[in-house]
C-alpha cells in the first residue's frame, strides 16, 4: 500500500459514486467500501504492517478518503429519499388527466386499403412479396431482355453480389409479385399486390426513389381484354366517381401484349386543360395488357391452356391526385400538420 494506489482507489471510488443513480446501488457502493469487510475498511487493517512513519502519512490520508466517501454516501441517500417524498407528494388526484393522442394511418395506407378493398370485391385476393428480389423475378421472368435499360444501375438499385452469380436489387415494380405467385399456385388466379418500389430516380415534387405500387392480375383458362377493361372501369369508377370518363391507349409493356396506359379524365378542370394534366384534359394511372405467352412460359404455366390480364398503378399518384396533394415528398417527411389532414 502506498499514496499513489491509495489515490488511484479514491478516484474510482469517486467516478463510481457519481454514477449511482439508485438506492440500492448505493447501498451496493456503500457495502464495497465502506461495509466490513469493505475495501477502505481491509486498508485500515494492513495499516498494521507498515512503519510507524508510513502509517502517520497513509492513515491520514486514508482516513481523509474515508471521511469524504462517508459524506458523498450521505449526500446521496437524503437525495433518493427527498426525490421520493417529492414525488409522493406531488400527486395531485384532482388534476386533469393525460390526454392521450390517436395515432391515424398514413394516407398512402389508406388509399391502399381502399383500392385493394375495391379488388377484393371483385374476388381479387390481396398478397405480398419482398422488395429484395433476384433479376429473375425482377426483370427475366417478365421477358425483360438482357440488355433492356431499365437493368441499368441508374435505373435500378443493384445490392452487392456477394457469392451469387446474379446480384440482388430492389424491386423496380411489384410486378415481380406476379411471378412469384404463379410460381407457387395453379390458375385460377385473381391476386392484387400492393407494395414499395424502388428506382434511382431524382427525387422532386413526382418523383422519389421509393414509392408505392399496386399490382393486379388474373389468369384462368380463359380472360378476355374486354374483361380487362370492365374490372378496370369497375375499379375507376369506384374510385373516382361513376361519372369517371377512362380511355386506354396502345401502349407497349415487354411482359403484356397487347398493352394499353389508362387515363381518366382530368376531374380537376373537367378536361379543360390544366397544369395537372399538363392541358391535356386527361389523367394517366394505369398500366395494363394480357399477360404475355412468353411470362406464361417462365412460370411454367401452358400459354395455349391459360389466359391473363395484368394491371399495375402507382398509389401516390392516385393519392396525390385524389387529395390534391401538390409534392411526392410530403407523403415522406412525417409532418403532423400534413398526415393529421386524413
Ligand atoms: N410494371 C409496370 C410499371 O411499373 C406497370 C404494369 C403492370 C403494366 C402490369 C402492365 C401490367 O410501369
Amino acid at each position: 500500500m502506498d499514496l499513489q494506489s491509495l489515490r488511484t482507489l479514491a478516484r474510482e471510488a469517486a467516478s463510481q459514486i457519481d454514477s449511482v443513480n439508485s438506492a440500492e446501488s448505493l447501498e451496493t457502493f456503500r457495502v464495497n467500501y465502506l461495509g466490513r469487510k469493505g475495501k477502505i475498511t481491509q486498508l485500515f487493517e494492513e495499516l498494521k504492517n507498515l512503519s510507524a512513519e508510513e502509517r502517520r502519512t497513509i492513515g491520514r490520508e486514508l482516513n481523509e478518503i474515508k471521511v469524504t466517501l462517508e459524506k458523498r454516501v450521505e449526500e446521496k441517500q437524503a437525495s433518493f429519499s427527498s426525490l421520493k417524498h417529492s414525488k409522493e407528494e406531488s400527486f395531485d388526484p384532482t388534476l386533469p388527466g393525460l390526454k392521450r393522442t390517436h395515432g391515424r394511418i398514413h394516407p398512402l395506407v389508406q388509399t391502399i386499403r381502399e383500392i385493394t378493398g375495391i379488388f377484393e370485391r371483385l374476388g381479387f385476393e390481396t398478397v405480398e412479396g419482398p422488395e429484395v428480389e433476384t433479376e429473375f423475378h425482377n426483370f427475366t421472368a417478365l421477358n425483360i431482355p438482357a440488355d433492356h435499360p431499365s437493368r441499368d444501375s441508374f435505373a435500378t438499385f443493384y445490392t452487392q453480389a456477394d457469392n451469387r452469380e446474379s446480384p440482388l436489387l430492389l424491386r423496380s415494380q411489384t410486378s415481380t409479385v406476379q411471378i412469384r405467385v404463379m410460381q407457387k399456385r395453379k390458375p385460377p388466379l385473381r391476386i392484387v399486390a400492393p407494395g414499395r418500389v424502388y428506382r434511382p430516380d431524382p427525387v422532386d415534387a413526382s418523383h422519389s426513389f421509393m414509392f408505392h405500387q399496386i399490382e393486379g392480375l388474373m389468369v384462368d383458362d380463359r380472360t378476355t381484354f374486354s374483361e380487362l377493361k370492365g374490372v378496370l372501369q369497375f375499379f375507376l369508377r369506384k374510385l373516382f366517381g361513376p361519372d369517371t370518363k377512362i380511355r386506354f391507349r396502345p401502349h407497349f409493356f415487354p411482359f403484356t401484349e397487347p398493352s394499353a396506359e389508362v387515363d381518366v379524365h382530368c376531374f380537376l378542370c373537367q378536361s379543360k386543360g390544366c397544369s395537372v394534366c399538363g392541358g391535356k384534359g386527361w389523367l394517366e394511372v394505369l398500366g395494363a395488357g394480357s399477360v404475355d405467352p412468353a411470362v406464361f412460359e417462365q412460370v411454367g404455366y401452358d400459354p395455349k391452356r391459360v389466359q391473363g390480364f395484368a394491371f399495375g398503378l402507382g398509389v401516390e399518384r392516385i393519392a396525390m391526385l385524389r387529395h390534391r396533394i401538390p409534392d411526392i415528398r410530403m407523403f415522406f417527411e412525417n409532418d403532423l400538420r400534413f398526415l393529421k389532414q386524413f
